[in-house]
């Protein structure tokens, strides 16, 4: 018995219809496209937009012939208006929006704008006495936070309790937030735009709070709400003036974050300075 001849035509459709069913359905063109240029909304394409953008997606070519194609004349595209900004744009508006603290937290598990909320199983919005003299402002939750939805309640936040004990303090005495709210994937650093969106909603939480005190733990919280580009050895240790949108100037001081001085342990007596003063602050303005 003879083996059947190939059949180059019949191979190539299974082989088309195998990429199509995959989803390999574009063609590569001969020009180089600079996708980074595009991401940054330099050169003549719309961005690939986030799952929270209300630009309208870019009609997929099809695979017809070139020469089918309307001819058309090369046209610019509008300015591309940066997706983030708008994000930013709704949360201010949310946030300063908001007269109490319950409703700041309404308000921010409505707010789709930040793609951080998607990958977060909860919203991790505060822990402690809302009506304490001391607020502690973190970075951004971690798995144990996101599990629970409180700040510091994992490695980190068990040492942040003990950390407060020492000065007299414990979640009924302080309250407790961060500057992002949603746990980023694999607690990874939340970048600057994921930062800028969020900023409004833990500048309105800490103006509702209205605390003698602020304490920045770690480089993100001090960087982030005394705008500074210090690192955070420089910053921690001396007072700093937060200015509250309400006008108000709130003593602020930085410290090394618990996460950092569970891998730092020889930087502990540098916290426990930082504290002290701390202490003596709360108790000069009794
Ligand atoms: N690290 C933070 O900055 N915040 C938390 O809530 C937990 C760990």
């Amino acid at each position: 018995m003879t083996a059947a001849a190939p059949d180059p035509l019949s191979d190539l459709n299974a082989l088309l219809a195998f990429y199509a069913e995959a989803g390999a359905d574009e063609p590569l063109g001969d020009e180089t496209v600079n996708r980074f240029a595009q991401a940054a909304g330099r050169v003549d394409a719309p961005r690939a937009t986030s799952h929270t953008s209300a630009q309208p997606r870019e009609p997929r070519r099809s695979l017809q012939p070139a020469a089918a194609q309307p001819a058309s004349p090369p046209q610019r595209p509008p300015a591309i208006t940066v997706p983030d900004e708008q994000q930013a744009a709704m949360a201010r508006q949310l946030a300063s929006g908001a007269t109490s603290l319950e409703e700041l937290r309404e308000r921010m598990a409505f707010f789709d704008g930040c793609n951080l909320k998607f990958t977060a199983k909860n919203l991790v919005f505060a822990d402690g006495n809302p009506q304490a003299d001391i607020m502690f402002v973190g970075e951004a939750p971690g798995r144990d936070e996101d599990l629970e939805g409180r700040p510091f309640v994992g490695r980190s936040g068990q040492l942040l309790d003990r950390m407060l004990a020492a000065i007299g303090l414990d979640r009924g005495s302080a309250y407790i937030a961060n500057v992002i709210p949603w746990r980023p994937p694999g607690n990874r650093a939340p970048t600057p735009h994921e930062t800028e969106i969020c900023r409004p909603f833990i500048e309105r939480q800490i103006e509702l709070v209205g605390p003698k005190v602020l304490v920045h733990l770690g480089g993100a919280s001090a960087k982030t709400l005394l705008n500074t580009t210090e690192g955070i050895l420089r910053l921690r240790g001396n007072w700093r003036s937060y200015a509250a949108a309400s006008g108000a100037s709130i003593p602020a001081m930085p410290t090394l974050h618990p996460a950092y001085l569970l891998r730092t342990p020889a930087h502990k007596r540098l916290a426990w300075r930082d504290f002290l003063e701390v202490k003596m602050k709360l108790r000069s303005l009794q």
